[in-house]
């Protein structure tokens, strides 16, 4: 056998004994590196004749080349056999998770329910499942009172009807927790913002069978409409920006009265009604309607066991959603696309 042949047995036998990478590596290192086994076989080449220097030298690089092909497939069977039971390349960047928001109503809840904590409004929030009492008998709207149709009602078809508080609905408005936070605090003073979900069977650029309402109730002596007007007015400026302005515009609510109609300076044109000489399109009047409001009917006052001879009142309702569509920078012109849980829509938030 010549020395090629035991050189090549040798290492065979070192092959399998290598079981990790180092193994491998200290094998290339024994071989084919500078010092290495082959190396060495090629110096005695030298002094060999011509016609065997050339036979053996080609045997030699044979070797060489078989013997880096095999330290190779090796390599790969060890990573291989590695990576199935327990390895973990410390190296790889990690895995990147996408990132959650809230939805523009959570966003528009905190924020409004931090406004009112700031001038010492206790945040409420009352039963979605309602009694028909709570949001139209204990409002000045007795059974069978044309106002009712307003309030365009889902009724619970399977619900007990009870002698008192009639049938259950789900709270189209967030006003049936006025009487039920006088009932709770008992005495004045009131203030209460009560921010909850409302359902009307609408469905259009404007309204959703769900929304949301946030109700304002301030009760105690010598309140008056400066009060409510300040209030709304505060809002709007913390809310919308400092640039907007607001009126009350009479109107009728049978659970207020006087009952008013706040409006809002537009966002876009500024109150002004017009941009670049045309009539602004998104207000038409320079004017957007809030909502609901007004001075808080005696009839209320004494449903929620309150002394109207010596306490007064205001309350307010706004629409969550409507509030959210006429913030500048948002302007939403369908209010439907808040809840068509579309991610490109709502990952922007
Ligand atoms: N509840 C009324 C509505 O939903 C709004 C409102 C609230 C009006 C409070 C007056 C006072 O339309």
């Amino acid at each position: 056998m010549n020395n090629v042949d035991k050189l090549h047995l040798q290492f065979k036998k070192d092959l399998s004994k290598s079981t990790s990478t180092s193994d491998l590596d200290n094998l290339h290192i024994k071989y084919l590196g500078r010092k290495g086994l082959i190396n060495k076989l090629l110096q005695s080449i030298y002094k060999l004749r011509p016609e065997e220097k050339k036979e053996l030298g080609k045997k030699v690089n044979e070797l060489k080349t078989s013997i880096n092909q095999l330290i190779g497939v090796r390599r790969q069977e060890v990573l291989k056999k590695a990576k199935s039971t327990s390895y973990v390349d410390m190296t790889l960047p990690g895995k990147q998770y996408p990132k959650g928001s809230l939805h523009l109503v959570s966003y528009a809840i905190e924020e409004i329910s931090k406004i009112f904590q700031k001038i010492g409004f206790i945040r409420m929030t009352y039963p979605e499942v309602e009694w028909e009492y709570f949001s139209f008998d204990a409002l000045n709207m007795p059974p069978g009172h044309p106002a009712r149709d307003d309030f365009e009602t889902f009724f619970i078809d399977y619900s007990p009807k009870n002698l008192k508080y009639g049938k259950m609905i789900l709270s189209p408005h967030t006003s049936s927790g006025q009487v039920r936070e006088m009932l709770r605090v008992k005495k004045p003073p009131i203030r209460m913002i009560n921010i909850a979900k409302c359902y009307r069977p609408n469905w259009d650029t404007t309204h959703t069978p769900m929304f949301h309402q946030f109700e304002g109730l301030c009760i105690d002596e010598n309140i008056n409409i400066t009060h409510l007007k300040g209030t709304i007015d505060y809002f709007a400026k913390e809310f919308f920006g400092e640039n907007r302005e607001i009126r009350l515009r009479p109107a009728h609510f049978q659970f207020t009265e006087p009952s008013f109609e706040p409006d809002i300076t537009c966002g876009v044109c500024l109150g002004k009604g017009v941009i670049n000489e045309r009539k602004c399109r998104v207000c038409k009047s320079g004017w957007l309607e809030l909502a609901g409001a007004g001075m808080v009917h005696p009839n209320v006052l004494s449903a929620g066991g309150i002394d109207p001879e010596k306490y007064t009142g205001w309350a307010f309702g706004f629409g969550i959603e409507r509030v959210t569509m006429m913030k500048e920078g948002i302007m939403l012109d369908d209010m439907r696309i808040l809840y068509d849980n579309d991610i490109r829509f709502l990952s922007q938030f």
